[in-house]
C-alpha cells in the first residue's frame, strides 16, 4: 500500500476501507492533470525508493523511477542488476491510464462580464456534461508559465466562482425540452461585481503564485469543484467525487506498482494526460513517448534494439479506464445480458469493432489476474444500437504493437463533474491490479 500524501486541507470522512480513504485523498490533491503527475510522483517518492529523473537527461538507470511530463507520469520497476536476457525470457506488465477529467478551462484572455457582473470566459474541455457545472462552488487550479524560465503550481482553496442556472420561471421550456445549454454563452462563470478590467485575472493569477503581474508569460488553469470526495449510501456503500475517470484507475496503477519489488518486474506505470481529448499530444497514448522511454530504459540495462522489439513483442499493457455500472434509472441503456454491478469488481471491456483493445488472449490474462488476487471479474459489451465510447487502449495497442486489455471500475455519472462508485471495489482493483503485475507461470 502506497502511503498517502500529508494534504491537511479538509476533514477526511470515514470509509469503509483505507484504499478508499487514500483515493479520495489522491483525487482531492490532483484538481489538474499536472497536480494528478505532481502528487502521483509524490506518491511513489514518499514509498521512498523511487527517484525521479528528468525526462531530457540519461540514464534511466534507476530500479525504482518515474518521469514527469506536464499532466503525463512513466514511472518503472525494473532491475538494473541483472544481466540482460534474451527477449524471449523477459517481459514487460504495464498498466496506463490517463490523468485528465473534462472540465471548463480559462481562456487567454478571459476577463469579461455582462450587466455590471464580472465573468471568466471558458472553454469546455472534453466531453464534460456542462449540466453538472451549475451551480456549483468552484475554485481554480492550475500553472502557471513565469519571465525567468519556470513553471509555478497553484490550486486555490475557497469558493470562487459559479455557473448560475437560469430560474425555472424564465426558462418554461425546460419541462417540455429539458435543459439546452450553449457552451458559448451560458457557462462563462461569475466571479465579482463591476465592469470587468482587461488585465484582472493575470493580476489576481500572480496573487496566487506570488510574483508581479508582469511576469505572467502563460497559464493553464481549469475549474473545479470544491467539495471533497465523500462517503455515501446508507452503510457508506459509495465513493462521491470528481475525477474519479480516471484518477481511480491512476491512483491503483500507482499503489500496484508500490507493492511490488524490481524482482517482480519490469513493471511500468503509464498515465497519460489529454485522453479526454483524442490523445494525439506529445505526451499523450497516440505519441511516441511511452516507446521511447521504454527504449531508453531497455539501452541503460543493457539490451539492445533487437532485443528491445522483442520486449515489446513479448509484454502486455492494461489499459485502466472507468467503466458504465447499469444505471438503476435506465437499466434499457445497457446490453441485458451484460449488466454490471458496483461493488463486483473489476470490469473487462469487450468490443468487436476494436473501440476497445480486448482480446480473448488479454481477457484471459486479466482474468488469471483477478483469479489469483481473489477478487470476482465482469464482462461489459456495449449495446447494438449506441455508439461506443472508448479509451486510450486501442490507440497505446496500435502506438506500442503491444497486446493489450481494457479493464476498468464500476461507477455512474461519468463526465458528471461529481462522479461515483462503489467502495469495495477500490481495494478489488488494487488487488487485481497487484496481481497483474505479478502474474504466476503460465499466465
Ligand atoms: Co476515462
Amino acid at each position: 500500500m502506497i502511503s498517502e500524501p500529508n494534504n491537511p486541507g479538509f476533514n477526511t470522512p470515514e470509509f469503509p476501507n483505507p484504499e478508499a480513504a487514500a483515493l479520495a485523498r489522491f483525487i482531492d490533491a490532483s484538481p489538474t492533470p499536472w497536480h494528478a503527475a505532481e502528487m502521483a510522483g509524490r506518491l511513489l517518492t514518499s514509498e521512498a525508493s523511487y527517484v525521479p529523473h528528468e525526462p531530457g537527461a540519461s540514464p534511466l538507470d534507476s530500479e525504482r523511477g518515474f518521469v514527469v511530463r506536464g499532466g503525463s507520469l512513466i514511472a518503472w520497476n525494473w532491475a538494473t542488476d541483472a544481466a540482460p536476457r534474451s527477449g524471449d525470457a523477459l517481459r514487460m506488465r504495464l498498466i496506463a491510464a490517463h490523468s485528465d477529467s473534462p472540465n471548463l478551462r480559462i481562456r487567454p484572455r478571459p476577463d469579461s462580464g455582462s450587466v455590471g457582473v464580472k465573468q471568466l470566459g471558458v472553454e469546455i474541455y472534453g466531453g464534460a456534461l456542462v449540466n453538472s457545472w451549475l451551480d456549483l462552488d468552484l475554485t481554480l487550479a492550475g500553472r502557471v508559465q513565469l519571465t525567468d524560465g519556470s513553471t509555478a503550481m497553484f490550486s486555490h482553496h475557497g469558493a470562487l466562482l459559479r455557473v448560475p442556472q437560469l430560474a425555472i420561471h424564465l426558462d418554461r421550456e425546460i419541462s417540455a425540452d429539458g435543459l439546452k445549454l450553449n457552451k458559448q454563452t451560458h457557462l462563462n462563470p461569475v466571479w465579482g461585481l463591476g465592469a470587468p478590467a482587461p488585465g484582472e485575472f493575470r493580476d489576481w493569477l500572480a496573487a496566487q503564485v506570488g510574483c508581479p503581474a508582469s511576469d505572467v508569460l502563460d497559464w493553464d488553469v481549469a475549474c473545479a469543484d470544491t467539495r471533497p470526495s465523500t462517503s455515501f449510501g446508507k452503510t457508506q456503500e459509495f465513493l462521491a467525487a470528481p475525477r474519479l475517470d480516471n484518477l481511480c484507475s491512476a491512483y491503483g496503477a500507482l499503489a500496484a506498482l508500490g507493492s511490488t519489488t524490481p524482482a517482480d518486474g519490469p513493471n511500468i506505470v503509464v498515465l497519460h494526460d489529454h485522453e479526454e481529448v483524442g490523445s494525439t499530444t506529445a505526451t499523450g497514448a497516440a505519441s511516441a513517448w511511452l516507446t521511447q522511454i521504454l527504449e531508453r530504459l531497455a539501452l541503460a540495462r543493457g539490451i539492445d534494439r533487437t532485443g528491445f522489439l522483442e520486449l515489446l513483442a513479448n509484454s502486455t499493457l492494461l489499459s485502466a479506464d472507468m467503466a458504465h455500472a447499469t444505471h438503476p434509472n435506465y437499466p434499457d441503456r445497457h446490453e441485458p445480458s451484460h449488466h454490471i454491478d458496483l461493488g463486483a469488481g473489476p470490469v473487462i471491456k469487450h468490443n468487436v469493432n476494436a473501440r476497445y483493445a480486448t482480446d480473448s488472449e488479454g481477457a484471459a490474462k486479466f482474468r488469471r489476474a483477478c483469479a489469483a488476487a481473489g477478487v470476482g471479474v465482469q464482462d461489459y459489451s456495449h449495446r447494438g444500437d449506441l455508439a461506443c465510447g472508448s479509451t486510450i487502449g486501442p490507440v497505446a495497442a496500435a502506438e506500442l504493437g503491444m497486446e493489450t486489455v481494457d479493464v476498468g471500475m464500476a461507477q455512474l455519472s461519468m463526465h458528471s463533474a461529481r462522479e461515483m462508485m462503489a467502495n469495495a471495489d477500490v481495494p478489488a482493483m488494487v488487488a487485481a491490479f497487484s496481481a497483474w503485475f505479478r502474474p504466476r507461470v503460465g499466465s
